[in-house]
C-alpha cells in the first residue's frame, strides 16, 4: 500500500475508496489467506489494541469473522451482547460508544438497522477510535463487498474487465448488493446485469450503469459470476413477494437456471441462506458453489481492514 492510500480513518462505503485503495485491501488479503484460518503465525500487529464487535442486527458470518480477525491478529475482542446489555434500557448507540472509548476500545465494528448509524457515529468519537461498517440499513457493507470481489479474484483473476456479473434477488433491500456494485464498478467490471422481480429491484441510482432484467434467465446468460440474495422480509413491506414458493418457482437459483451461465461460472451467495426460496440445495453445495469460500475469505479481508485501520505493519 503506498502512502497516499493510508491510514485510512474509518471503513464506512466501498465508495469512499479510491480504486487503488480497494485494490491495496484486496491485495493485503490474499497475502493475509494462509494467516486467517489459524495456526501459530507469530503475527501480531494489533497486539495492545481492542476491537468491540457492536451488533445491533442478529450476525453469525460477520460477527464471527471480525472476532477471529481481531484474535488472530492478536487483539482482545469484545463481543456485545445486545441482550445484556444497556441498549436494552434505553442507552444511544453514542453513549455505548464513548461508554467503549472510556474503556481504552479503539477499534469497533458495528452493525446497525439504521441507514447511515455508523457513519453518523464516525462525525463524533475520539480522535484514536476507527469504526468499521459491518452493515448499515439496505446501505453498505463493505467487508462483505471485500470479501466478494477477493473470491471473484481468486477464481476469475484480477481483470475484471471481460467478466460478466450476474446478481440475482432481493436487490432493493441488499446493502451486499450496493457495497457489491460499488466494487465491482471500482474494478472496471465489464458487465453487470441485475434481474428481480420489479418490487425488488433498486432505484436507477443504484442500477446505474447495469442491465436490469425482469427475467432470472435473461440475467443469467452467459454470466461468469452469479451472485444471489436472501429476501429481506425484515426490511421489506408485507406483501412485497406473494410467497416463497412462487418466488423460487420464478426466481429461485436452480441447476436448469444455472445451466444457463457460463459452464465455469461461480455461484456466491452472502449467507445466511434461504434453501429452495433464492436457491436449490443441488445449487449451493455444488462444483460451482464458492460460498463456503467466501466465509473463509471473510476472516482475511477482515484481518485486511482491521490491519489497515489500525496502522499495523503487514507480515512479512
Ligand atoms: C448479509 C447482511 O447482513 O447484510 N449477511 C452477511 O453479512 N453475510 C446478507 C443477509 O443478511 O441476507
Amino acid at each position: 500500500m503506498t502512502r497516499d492510500d493510508l491510514p485510512l480513518r474509518h471503513l464506512l462505503a466501498i465508495d469512499a475508496l479510491s480504486a487503488t485503495t480497494l485494490d491495496a485491501l484486496l491485495r493485503r488479503a490474499a497475502a493475509l489467506r494462509p494467516l486467517a484460518l489459524g495456526g501459530d503465525h507469530g503475527h501480531r500487529p494489533l497486539a495492545g489494541a481492542t476491537l468491540a464487535n457492536l451488533f445491533f442486527e442478529p450476525s453469525t458470518r460477520t460477527r464471527c469473522s471480525f472476532r477471529l480477525a481481531g484474535v488472530r491478529l492478536g487483539a482482545e475482542v469484545i463481543d456485545f451482547d445486545m441482550a445484556a446489555s444497556s441498549s436494552r434500557k434505553g442507552e444511544t448507540i453514542g453513549d455505548t460508544l464513548r461508554t467503549l472509548e472510556a474503556m481504552g476500545v479503539t477499534l469497533f465494528a458495528i452493525r446497525h438497522g439504521v441507514d447511515g448509524a455508523v457513519a453518523a457515529l464516525a462525525t463524533d468519537c475520539a480522535p484514536q477510535t476507527r469504526l468499521i461498517n459491518a452493515g448499515d440499513g439496505r446501505s453498505h457493507h463493505p467487508t462483505q463487498a471485500l470479501l466478494d470481489m477477493l473470491t471473484i479474484r481468486q477464481h476469475k483473476g484480477e481483470d475484471f474487465s471481460r467478466l460478466k456479473v450476474a446478481i440475482l434477488g432481493d436487490i432493493r433491500h441488499s446493502r451486499v448488493a450496493r457495497s457489491d456494485l460499488h466494487a465491482l464498478r471500482l474494478l472496471g467490471t465489464c458487465s453487470i446485469a441485475l434481474a428481480a422481480p420489479p418490487a425488488l429491484l433498486p432505484d436507477s441510482t443504484v442500477s446505474q450503469g447495469c442491465t436490469v432484467h425482469d427475467h432470472a434467465e435473461e440475467a443469467l446468460h452467459e454470466a461468469d459470476v452469479v451472485i444471489t440474495l436472501r429476501l429481506q422480509r425484515e426490511r421489506m413491506d408485507e406483501g412485497l413477494i406473494s410467497s416463497a414458493d412462487a418466488f423460487y418457482r420464478d426466481w429461485g437459483l436452480t441447476a436448469e437456471r444455472l445451466a444457463l451461465a457460463r459452464p465455469d461460472a461461480i455461484v456466491m451467495h452472502p449467507g445466511p441462506m434461504n434453501r429452495g426460496v433464492e436457491i436449490a440445495d443441488a445449487v449451493a453445495d455444488g462444483p460451482q458453489s464458492v460460498i463456503r469460500e467466501q466465509v473463509s475469505n471473510g476472516v482475511a479481508a477482515r484481518m485486511a481492514v482491521l490491519e489497515a485501520l489500525a496502522g499495523g505493519q503487514p507480515a512479512s
